[in-house]
């Protein structure tokens, strides 16, 4: 077996994500090496206590934090709003970046994400990880096998838990509301699953349970220059959660439910095909059933989201293990920048068409 070269990193802002790339970079049994050698985080307390747990130097200082010469990655999980800056700065001290999601907030940040991106090929990484869920993997391997023909509509929806969410992730001025929240991840997935350069965005974004000033509520509609539409909701105000994917093909339909557990398709039978048929200008021959074809064999199954494991570990694990291949085997990073990008460029489409909220920057 090849010798895996650790790639030695830190972790800046070791708060509830960043105490999770800490522990699963470093977890073994993967196809990956990494070793974590510093910690930065602006609560003294808590970058004690990670230190304790994971190892690694603490380091209230960012400065001091980049100035280690051994730490070739960073990942940034600060607050959002100051993702892309802190990008900036561990760029200009030479190291390569994995920046948390949403990579930029403000208009202001997605030019300088632009630049970036220009100024340091190779070095900059987006962890747009649910990507890599594995009920989003299995739905695309099924999109693939053709079973539901050809895509045409698509709901993608998370239904939070019907709550009064209020930490700083529900305050625009900390850079918080769900289009930074979950946004990233939806319109990630829905850009995938469009599969074409997007022709329009329509949304409405609302403020309905939460006691902070941010949208706990998103609806948004992608269409794309090949005829797909894809509708995105993200939701801390539904009391009955709706299917997590809702897809309909031109063979059939399928629902993912919000756990992420399993799947539900109809679908015509693969050997089917259509006989062929018109529609009459006339008047319908009978009362009732109104198609060309009165019976269709329809297929019916549940199935299991494979790997049965915590969606989240597993999401780890893949942005670990592909951003370790594209380092040491030169295999390319598969969150193109180009694709985050356009994630920030719709959110800053969204902010326009919605400002009854009072944005930042
Ligand atoms: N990719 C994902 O699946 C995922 C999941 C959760 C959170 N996130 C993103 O990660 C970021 C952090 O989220 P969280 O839930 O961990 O928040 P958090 O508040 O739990 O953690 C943020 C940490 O950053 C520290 N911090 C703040 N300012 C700092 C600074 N200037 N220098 C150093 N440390 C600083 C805080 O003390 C805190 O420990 C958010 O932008 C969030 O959107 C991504």
């Amino acid at each position: 077996m090849k010798e895996m070269i650790p790639i030695k990193f830190g972790v800046c802002g070791v708060g509830r994500i960043g105490a999770q790339h800490c522990r699963h970079f470093v977890s073994e049994g993967n196809d990956y090496a990494y070793e974590l050698v510093a910690l930065c985080d602006a609560d003294p307390e808590r970058l004690q206590d990670m230190a304790e747990k994971f190892g690694g130097k603490p380091c209230a200082d960012f400065g001091e934090f980049l100035a280690d010469p051994q730490m070739e990655v960073v990942i940034i999980a600060t607050r959002s709003l100051d993702h892309a800056v802190n990008a900036e700065q561990a760029l200009a001290a030479g190291k390569i970046v994995l920046l948390e999601k949403p990579i930029g907030v403000t208009a202001a940040d997605y030019q300088l994400l632009q630049r970036l991106d220009r100024d340091y090929p190779g070095k900059l990484f987006f962890m747009h990880n649910l990507r890599f869920q594995p009920a989003f993997m299995n739905l695309q391997e099924i999109l693939a096998s053709g079973v539901l023909g050809d895509l045409r509509v698509a709901k993608l929806c998370k239904h939070h838990d019907f709550m009064r969410r209020n930490d700083w992730q529900m305050r625009l001025d900390c850079g918080g509301g769900q289009l930074s929240v979950w946004g990233p991840h939806l319109i990630d997935q829905g850009l995938q699953l469009l599969g074409a350069p997007v022709r329009e965005v329509w949304s409405d974004l609302q403020s309905i349970l939460t006691p902070g000033d941010a949208d706990d509520q998103v609806k948004m509609i992608l269409s794309g220059t090949n005829g797909r539409v894809i509708e995105l909701e993200i939701s801390n105000s539904v009391a009955l959660p709706g299917p997590s994917y809702t897809i309909h093909g031109d063979r059939g339909s399928l629902t993912c439910d919000q756990d992420q557990k399993t799947f539900h398709l109809k679908y015509l039978d693969p050997t089917f095909r259509w006989p062929e048929a018109r529609a009459d200008a006339g008047s319908p021959v009978s009362k009732g059933y109104l198609g060309a074809d009165p019976e269709l064999p329809w297929i019916e199954e549940t199935r299991k989201v494979t790997p049965e494991t915590s969606p989240w570990d597993q999401v780890e694990i893949e942005i670990a293990t592909h951003l370790y291949n594209s380092l040491r085997n030169a295999v390319p990073f598969p969150i193109k920048n180009a694709d985050a990008l356009e994630v920030v460029r719709i959110t800053e489409v969204v902010k326009k068409q919605n400002l009854k909220f009072q944005w930042i920057g």
